[in-house]
Parts: C-alpha cells; sequence; structure tokens
C-alpha cells in the first residue's frame, strides 16, 4: 500500500489533503508540520511520496528533495503551492521534485499528482526488483578522426545484438554522429529529445527515445542539429547511460574525436575502452598520448585496448612494432576493405552486407571478444 506523508505547518491545509487522498483507494496518509520533521520521517517510515504544503519555504522544499536520495530513500516528492511560474517549476524538476501542482481551489490536480507519483515510485521499485545487473559498457575511442570508430562501434552493436545480447548503442558524437546513417535508421527521437524531457526519464520512458534496427540493436541517436549538442551535458549523459545499464546487457559507445566532459562520462563507467588506431605514425602517436593521460586520469592499467584498423596496409607501419610501442593489449586487427566504404553509403553495416569477407570476420571475432568479457563478467 503506497504511504504518503503530508506536510505542513497548517492544520487546515493536512486535513484537507488528508481527506482528499485518504479517499484514494489504498493510500496510506500520515502527517506532519515541519520539514525537519520530514527529515526524520522519510528515513524512519520510507514513504513512497512526501506532499509538501503551500506554507512551507518553496527554497527549503527544493533543498529537501534534493536531500532525498543521499538518505537512501526513495520517495517521489510533489510540491503544492499557491503559485508557481514556469521558472520555479523548472528549478524544482532540475532539484529533483516529482513534481508541482499549483493549488488553486480544486484538489483534483493534486490527487492526480500523488497517484501518479506513487505509481511512478512502483514501476521505479518493479523495474529495480527485475532487471538483470548493470549492462557491461564499452567505449569506442579515439582522439583522431576518421580512425573507423562509428564504423567498428556500428558493427560490433550490430554484432552483439545479432547474437542475442541486449545490447544499447549510444552514439555520442553528439554534434556530428553517424550511426544513424551507417545503419539507415531515421532520427525521430534522439538524445536531444530524450534530455528535453530529462526530468521525468526512467530507464522504461528512456526506451521510447531508443530506435531499433533490424538486428535488434537499439541506438540512441545524436541530435540531428549539431547546435542541439550543447544541452546534452557531460553529466546528463552521465545519468543516461546509467539508466540504459539498468534495461539492457551491454552499451556500445560511439564518441567524438575528442577528450572531453562528455567522452570522459562515458569512459568513467566503461569495462573496456576499444582504443582505435589506425597504422600510421600520427594514429600510434595520438593513442599513446591518450593512453598516457587515460593513466594520468587515474584510470585503471587494464581497462584500455587496442582496435588496429585498417590493419594490412604494407605502407605502413609493423604491427608488431607498433604493438611494443603501445601499453595495452591488442583485441582486434580489422583489415581496409573497399567493402566498408560501400557498406557505409549503403547504410548496411558490413557484418551483415557481406559476412563472409575477412573485414566482417575481424569485426565478428571483436564481438566475439566483448560477448566474452560480457559473459565472463556476470
Ligand atoms: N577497415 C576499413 N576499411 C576501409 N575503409 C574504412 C575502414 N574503416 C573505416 N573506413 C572508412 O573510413 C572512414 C571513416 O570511418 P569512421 O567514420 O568510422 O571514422 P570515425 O573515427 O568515426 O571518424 P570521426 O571521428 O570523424 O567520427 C569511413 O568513410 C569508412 O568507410
Ligand atoms: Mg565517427
Amino acid at each position: 500500500m503506497p504511504r504518503v506523508l503530508l506536510v505542513d505547518g497548517d492544520a487546515r491545509f493536512r486535513s484537507q489533503a488528508r481527506a482528499t487522498l485518504g479517499s484514494i483507494e489504498g493510500i496510506d496518509v500520515d502527517e506532519t508540520a515541519t520539514l525537519d520533521d520530514a527529515d526524520a520521517s522519510v528515513v524512519a517510515a520510507a514513504p513512497d511520496v512526501v506532499v509538501l504544503g503551500p506554507s512551507l519555504d518553496y527554497g527549503s522544499c527544493l533543498a529537501f528533495a534534493e536531500r532525498i536520495p543521499g538518505r537512501g530513500c526513495l520517495a517521489r516528492v510533489v510540491v503544492v503551492q499557491n503559485a508557481v511560474t514556469l521558472d520555479a517549476v523548472r528549478e524544482a524538476m532540475r532539484r529533483g521534485v516529482h513534481d508541482v501542482v499549483p493549488l488553486d481551489g480544486s484538489w483534483a490536480e493534486v490527487a492526480a499528482a500523488v497517484r501518479e507519483a506513487a505509481s511512478a515510485g512502483r514501476r521505479a521499485e518493479e523495474q529495480a526488483a527485475a532487471v538483470p545487473p548493470r549492462a557491461a559498457v564499452f567505449t569506442v575511442f579515439s582522439t583522431k578522426g576518421g580512425v573507423g570508430k562509428s564504423v567498428i562501434a556500428c558493427n560490433l552493436g550490430v554484432s552483439l545484438a545479432s547474437i542475442g545480447l541486449s545490447t544499447i548503442l549510444v552514439d555520442l558524437d553528439l554534434m556530428f554522429g553517424d550511426a544513424a546513417i551507417m545503419l539507415d535508421l531515421k532520427p525521430e527521437r534522439t538524445v536531444y529529445d530524450a534530455v528535453q524531457s530529462f526530468d521525468r526519464l526512467d530507464g522504461e520512458l528512456l526506451r521510447a527515445y531508443l530506435t531499433k534496427h533490424s538486428s535488434g540493436l537499439e541506438v540512441l541517436l545524436a541530435p540531428v542539429r549539431p547546435e542541439d549538442a550543447e544541452v546534452v551535458t557531460a553529466s546528463r549523459v552521465g545519468t543516461l547511460l546509467d539508466m540504459l545499464a539498468r534495461i539492457c546487457e551491454v552499451i556500445v559507445i560511439d564518441t567524438a574525436a575528442s577528450f572531453d566532459d562528455v567522452v570522459l562520462s562515458a569512459i568513467d563507467r566503461s569495462d573496456e575502452v576499444l582504443a582505435v588506431a589506425t597504422l600510421d605514425v600520427a594514429s600510434i602517436k595520438n593513442t599513446r598520448v591518450s593512453l598516457q593521460k587515460l593513466a594520468q586520469l587515474g584510470y585503471g592499467g587494464g581497462l584500455a585496448s587496442l582496435v588496429l584498423n585498417r590493419a594490412d596496409s604494407k605502407v605502413w607501419l609493423d604491427v608488431g612494432e607498433v604493438e611494443k610501442s603501445l601499453p595495452a593489449p591488442i583485441v582486434a586487427r580489422i583489415p581496409s576493405d573497399r567493402l566498408v566504404p560501400r557498406s557505409v553509403n549503403r547504410g548496411a553495416p558490413v557484418v551483415l552486407d557481406a559476412p563472409r569477407s575477412a573485414v566482417a570476420r575481424a569485426l565478428t571475432d571483436l564481438a566475439k571478444h566483448v560477448a566474452d568479457r560480457v559473459r565472463t563478467r556476470s
């Protein structure tokens, strides 16, 4: 039975609210006059919904909502106010309030908000109980452009989905993401849209922003317009990744050719960073510097591994030399093949388009390496 805690210094508000909410079937109402008492009650009584009344200071209500997650409590906070501006509502959502309801004579809206908050809490609990452990996360990384990150991420995602792992590809090349083109997907909903309803999201709602590929792979696409990337901040990306990690087994992340906060929030959550290098001096130097930087930032030695792309080129460096000069194991050597640009142009990943080719086999082997890591982890 959902438990609701009513908080307000005004006894009349409390009794009216109790009368309204008490009549909702299956809701158990408790009350207290101050936020200090409420602080103690959320820990002791673990209510599902806390309703903060209009006589409480608005700023203190938001501070209260902000404290809730840190106290191991799952309560959703509904703030009732006499009048609220849109800015005030936005600020409240940002700080973790579930809903802000104006009290303009009718209690119906308050009752509806409480009912909705209670069922959102129940959904989240059911989800937490039902979902498998956190997904394994693989970030495809290189600070150099054009080395094949997107080709590798897309083919990896498709291969993993094809062998039956529930896989989400996240296109974190926020300004110039290519996953939609490479997989021939219509970007009807992207990470930009997900961020627009950020404060209401949970793992299940976030699913609605994923685009499904015929292989079974689900993709969180990059914004359509480069300028929309701005609102997709690193901390939001982190939260989205944490939510996605609860609804699938593997997350593959494609990144932009940079070492910014967004990329770091992906690396932070990664089980393995697949550093892509091609066999030219500039790419190898770049990879070495990036791996050193990861180490300086405190990422453990075993985090990164190397994917050598276009690794068969005779005119470029010797693989053995490269192996010696880079402090990470090589987990894949992907040959250069004209089938790749052809498959990119057709929007059909080469592992599906030409599965018997050497390049597809190398990409499938990389997927096996990833799948092995996923399985040995759980
Ligand atoms: N193994 C390969 N053989 C032939 N062509 C390849 C191979 N891998 C990648 N390419 C080609 O290289 C180009 C760049 O690949 P991709 O877009 O995946 O690189 P990227 O690292 O994601 O680049 P950016 O940093 O600009 O996003 C593409 O046109 C692709 O077709
Ligand atoms: Mg790319």
